[in-house]
């Protein structure tokens, strides 16, 4: 039924907005299977859409079910998404799989709170994942919800505090419409994306303008409020681009920390003797050594600097390799689980 009382609530005027205005064709709707969606919600976490959809057709290439990603090494998934950031959500992404597979047959539990038990998925992707696959009544509230209802409805605070955050979560459930759920939801994650932006909302576009308490106080810019003020912590490194004819030398990070498990270029100490490290930690003589120009990189806790020092590298000890070692040839590069300012730093 289309009774006009529900287009005049928040969920109505959503909705009704939705139909001509949403975003319809993307890869990851017109289905509800749980996996692609799944798959979907943590690429986007973070992630724009545009950025995302090259990632999520390779994947679904590559894994074309829950079975198939469960069954990969988990460096495959790393090399898949290297590029994208925020490598804990891939190793999230290979656990939850094989958790899906073994407790759950290998398929997604129906309700949210079942799904948020899983690796990786917190409340807000559970509720998404459980209205797009099943249909289930549920709120979500990721970074873009969160500027659109504190918006709309002014609410004072920074979302990241957990008492705003409280606030826009029981927010967020009083507005669900009784009907028409998954629409409802693509509408608030699509009026977020496209119209209530950070920097440029299209306030004149939008469905809830007449509604809005941050329109009406002229204080759309200044509403959510900004993260309480602290300056990043800064980091410098070097990054040594050891060059023995076609091949450079990775090493294997840690599974925990930055870059999590990809291939980096050894890393110094900026005052580290860079001789003295190749020979005594990567078993190599150099005979020149290069500077190149820094590049900076944000991480959410701290901005680091990468310092990259190309070398050429004369001779490699025999009987040098070390577990975590590898020389891969330039032309393999475009393959490898390499962090994304690594690989800007190969490919200038
Ligand atoms: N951001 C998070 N989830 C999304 C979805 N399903 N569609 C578009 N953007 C999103």
């Amino acid at each position: 039924m289309n009774l006009p009382h529900r287009k005049t609530g928040f969920a109505g005027q959503l909705i009704a907005w939705h139909a001509q205005h949403g975003r319809h064709d993307l890869p990851w709707q017109n289905t509800t299977d749980a996996y692609r969606i799944w798959l979907s919600e943590i690429m986007l976490q973070q992630t724009q859409v545009a950025t995302v959809i090259p990632y999520y057709l390779r994947f679904l290439e590559r894994f074309p079910d829950i079975r198939a990603l469960a069954a990969a090494p988990v460096e495959d998934v790393m090399a898949l998404w290297s590029g994208l950031g925020y490598y804990a959500r891939a190793r999230n992404l290979h656990a939850c799989a094989r958790a899906v597979v073994a407790q759950h047959d290998g398929m997604f539990p129906r309700d949210a709170a079942a799904i948020a038990e899983l690796p990786g998925i917190g409340r807000s992707t559970a509720a998404a994942i459980a209205v797009f696959a099943h249909g289930m009544r549920g709120a979500i509230l990721d970074g873009n919800v969160k500027r659109v209802l504190a918006r709309r409805f002014g609410i004072e605070g920074f979302p990241g505090d957990r008492a705003v955050e409280n606030r826009l979560w029981k927010l967020a459930e009083s507005l669900l419409p009784s009907e028409d759920i998954e629409t409802y939801t693509q509408a608030l994650m699509d009026l977020g994306a496209t119209v209530c932006t950070r920097g440029k909302p299209d306030c004149v576009r939008c469905p809830v303008h007449g509604d809005c308490i941050a329109l009406k106080q002229g204080r759309v810019g200044e509403l959510p409020g900004p993260r309480p003020c602290k300056a990043l912590p800064r980091r410098t490194a070097r990054y040594l681009i050891l060059r023995h004819e076609d091949r450079v030398l990775f090493e294997q990070r840690p599974s925990s920390g930055i870059w999590g498990g990809l291939l980096c270029l050894p890393e110094l100490q900026i005052d580290d003797d860079p001789r003295h490290v190749a020979r005594l930690r990567y078993a190599c003589t150099i005979d020149s050594a290069e500077a190149q120009p820094p590049l900076t990189h944000g991480f959410t806790h701290f901005t680091l600097t990468l310092q990259p020092l190309t070398c050429r590298v004369t001779r490699i000890e025999p009987h040098a390799a070390q577990p975590g070692l590898q020389w891969l040839a330039l032309d393999r590069l475009d393959r490898a689980a390499l962090p994304a300012p690594i690989r800007k730093l190969l490919m200038r």
